[in-house]
């Protein structure tokens, strides 16, 4: 949604207002490139906005580097990798996608010609499962370090490890490989002694001072607080958690701003509109280039965006910053032992982060929307690192993969907590992705090909091997695209969508979330206006349009295997086909299960035991009857703890899988984790584990 007020609508403009011959890295551009050709390792630092990630690509591109090799660049967030190639394609004047490219998940777009290449650290992963030399890049650069996202730390760490095998480094290629680390100012001398003590390159920067000033309101739905701030603004980014209500957000400012009178002074000025722009990861890449464009003489310009403005992303000329003080974060919650999506408080430094940009072109001011109590008291000083607070179970067998069998010893930046490590082995070993001795099992080199969630993964294999995939491949891409229900906000209009969204679950039979993300998958797919069809069911249309996208590359990647993989496992079943679909799902899902305990409280059976209720968004939210088995997709913690995405199922289809959870004991698998188990000691242990085994019946697991 894009408001504009008191002046006609904007047409898009092609803008370099900034020459990048202006921008501070300019002028170390020779140090700078003879640095990176002095040393292999080099950490590049310097304030955000000062031309790192648009500007170094392109010197080492001037300077011969992409002669023998190509020039890729990694970031933790899509929306900067495409935003960030979009520019500098511009930059070089060459169209995008050619010598300049992108590529994200699920969005390729680079050609033959390309030579610099953004893309997100997960895909520089995948890269490396295929090509463990990075033989086709001259310089790697790992960029936003500092965000320690989970894969550019596992970056960082394989590129050590790759060095320290000099002839692994050299192998294949003409010159030696370069690795460039770009982080804002934190955590230099750290990253230059994890890398062999190489040299730090300094950019100095330009910075204004910024006064901040607390607020009196605390709390992760301040959106409204967010309403009232139009009076304050000249140029200005509010950081919020997420994008519904960075729309509602845009909507109160819209409403609120209608009702100033904008002919006042604003330093001298006399600012007639407000330009409000939305800015958050998974918005249109058309809209995204919005931002950076200068507003019209007299227009302020007002951006409300998630964190991801805090750092990847310099939007010039921005002089108030509004902090919610809150982020949106994935963590893993060991109440009931899964990753879960939280609103949490950002840590002081993400704080001085979100102030410093105002600061950039001249003095700012940043208004912080809590208290100092609340700074003092409930802020951490520093953002704990990805890989210390989330799910390892992907990045292990990715590691398991990639031949490195210790991965407890792994050269991390700063190592996980031991007992996620283990959690992963677990959870790869109830996948059959790894096997006891912790190698990786046949199943498991198909299931890293894929970049879903290893369970996911593992019911789509499972369908493919029953020559079903077309029931499950729809559903791991429904899955892996933002929720593709809207839910207005007006609660008219509230009650006719859900009541659409109800037909539409009862058209798969009203009992299996997961069949009704098939139906709206087919019914929208066979349309022949699917966006009206999105339109008039309540449907995000953007959402399912990459569903789309997003199957058609998982059934490449199916074929793909089918076709390379001779002894492909082939399986037979007989019964009806919603048996059949459930049947896949429970192969991924069945960590996922929950039995009824008492009323509408389910209790998961993954030793953890949580006490869980079905959302009041799945279709089985009312359903009292022959509902004693359930699988789920995920769960949302507020003040209960809800499963979401949500499926029946019987007990007798999970009852051999379900002993799995609880017959791998965490501490022999922290022997695997470590070294090679030798043959004898796999007896010893196979020979225990039979002798525990035996007094486990499905009946003991249900107690
Ligand atoms: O990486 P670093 O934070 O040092 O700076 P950068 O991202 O290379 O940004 C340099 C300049 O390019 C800033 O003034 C940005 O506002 C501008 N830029 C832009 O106008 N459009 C983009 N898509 C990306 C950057
Ligand atoms: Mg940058």
């Amino acid at each position: 949604m894009t408001s504009l007020l008191g002046a006609p609508r904007l047409k898009t403009v092609r803008n370099l207002a900034t020459p990048s011959k202006h921008l501070p890295i300019y002028q170390h551009k020779h140090n700078l490139i003879q640095a990176v050709k002095n040393s292999t390792f080099l950490v590049v630092t310097g304030e955000t906005g000062s031309g790192k990630t648009t500007q170094l690509p392109q010197y080492l591109h001037e300077a011969g580097f992409c002669k023998k090799g190509n020039i890729g660049i990694t970031q933790p967030r899509r929306v900067a990798a495409i935003t960030v190639a979009q520019r500098v394609a511009q930059e070089m004047q060459c169209t995008l996608g050619r010598e300049v490219g992108y590529q994200v998940r699920f969005d390729d777009c680079t050609s033959q010609d390309t030579v610099v290449k953004y893309m997100t650290d997960g895909c520089l992963l995948r890269e490396i499962l295929a090509d463990p030399g990075l033989s086709q890049y001259s310089v790697v650069i790992l960029d936003e370090v500092h965000e320690r996202s989970l894969n550019t730390d596992i970056l960082l760490g394989l590129l050590k490890k790759l060095f320290s095998s000099p002839a692994k480094a050299s192998k294949g290629r003409s010159r030696p490989l370069k690795v460039v680390v770009m982080s804002a100012t934190l955590e230099t001398d750290k990253l230059s002694a994890f890398l062999g003590n190489c040299p730090v390159f300094t950019i100095p920067g330009r910075t204004f001072p910024v006064t901040c000033m607390f607020g009196t309101a605390v709390g992760p739905k301040d959106t409204e607080s967010t309403g009232k701030c139009p009076q304050l603004l000249t140029s200005e980014t509010l950081t919020l958690t997420k994008f519904s209500e960075i729309e509602r957000a845009c909507d109160l400012l819209f409403e609120k701003a209608e009702a100033i009178d904008y002919r006042y002074d604003v330093q001298d000025q006399t600012v007639e509109g407000l330009l409000i722009l939305p800015l958050y990861g998974s918005m249109p890449t058309d809209q995204q280039r919005q931002i950076f464009q200068p507003p019209p003489p007299g227009i302020r310009k007002c951006v409300v965006a998630t964190n991801i403005a805090a750092t990847s992303l310099t939007i010039n000329g921005i002089k108030y910053i509004i902090d919610s003080g809150f982020v949106k974060q994935l963590n893993h919650n060991s109440r009931v032992g899964m990753d879960i999506l939280e609103v949490v408080p950002i840590s002081k430094s993400e704080a001085q982060q979100r102030a410093g940009r105002a600061g950039r072109t001249s003095a700012g001011k940043c208004f912080r929307i809590y208290t100092k109590e609340f700074w003092e008291k409930c802020m951490p000083e520093y953002t704990v690192p990805e890989i210390q607070r989330t799910s390892l179970t992907a990045v292990v067998l990715t590691l398991k993969c990639l031949g490195i069998h210790d991965v407890i010893r792994f050269p991390y930046l700063d190592s996980p907590e031991e007992r996620f490590i283990l959690e992963a082995l677990k959870q790869l070993f109830q996948f059959d992705a790894i096997d006891r001795r912790g190698r990786v099992t046949q199943l498991g080199e198909l299931m890293v090909e894929f970049p879903l969630h290893p369970g996911l993964t593992r019911a789509v294999l499972k369908a493919a091997s029953l020559s079903c995939q077309d029931m499950l491949l729809p559903v791991a891409a429904m899955l892996s695209v933002e929720n593709i229900f809207i839910r207005p906000g007006h609660p008219d209009k509230q009650k006719e969508a859900d009541k659409i969204h109800r037909a539409l679950a009862a058209k798969s039979g009203g009992m299996n979330d997961f069949a009704t993300l098939l139906t709206v998958f087919q019914l929208c797919k066979s349309s022949d206006r699917p966006s009206e069809w999105c339109r008039q069911n309540w449907i995000h249309w953007r959402a399912l349009k990459s569903a789309f996208s997003v199957e058609t590359q998982l059934r490449e990647i199916l074929l793909r295997l089918q076709q390379v993989q001779q002894d492909f496992p082939v399986e037979t079943f007989d019964g009806n086909k919603g048996e059949l679909f459930r049947q896949c799902l429970c192969t991924g899902y069945f960590t996922n299960v929950a039995r009824r305990s008492v009323g509408k409280v389910f209790c998961t059976m993954d030793g953890h035991g949580s006490m869980v209720q079905i959302h009041p968004s799945s279709s089985l939210f009312d359903q009292e009857a022959e509902l004693n088995w359930v699988i789920f997709h995920d769960v949302l913690v507020t003040s209960r703890v809800y499963i979401r995405t949500v499926c029946p199922i019987r007990y007798d289809w999970v009852k051999d899988l379900l002993p799995k959870l609880h017959e791998v004991d965490v501490y022999e698998l922290s022997s695997v984790a470590r070294e090679e188990v030798t043959d004898e000691e796999m007896m010893k242990w196979e020979t225990r584990e039979a002798a525990k085994r035996q007094p486990v019946s499905a009946e003991d697991v249900m107690k």
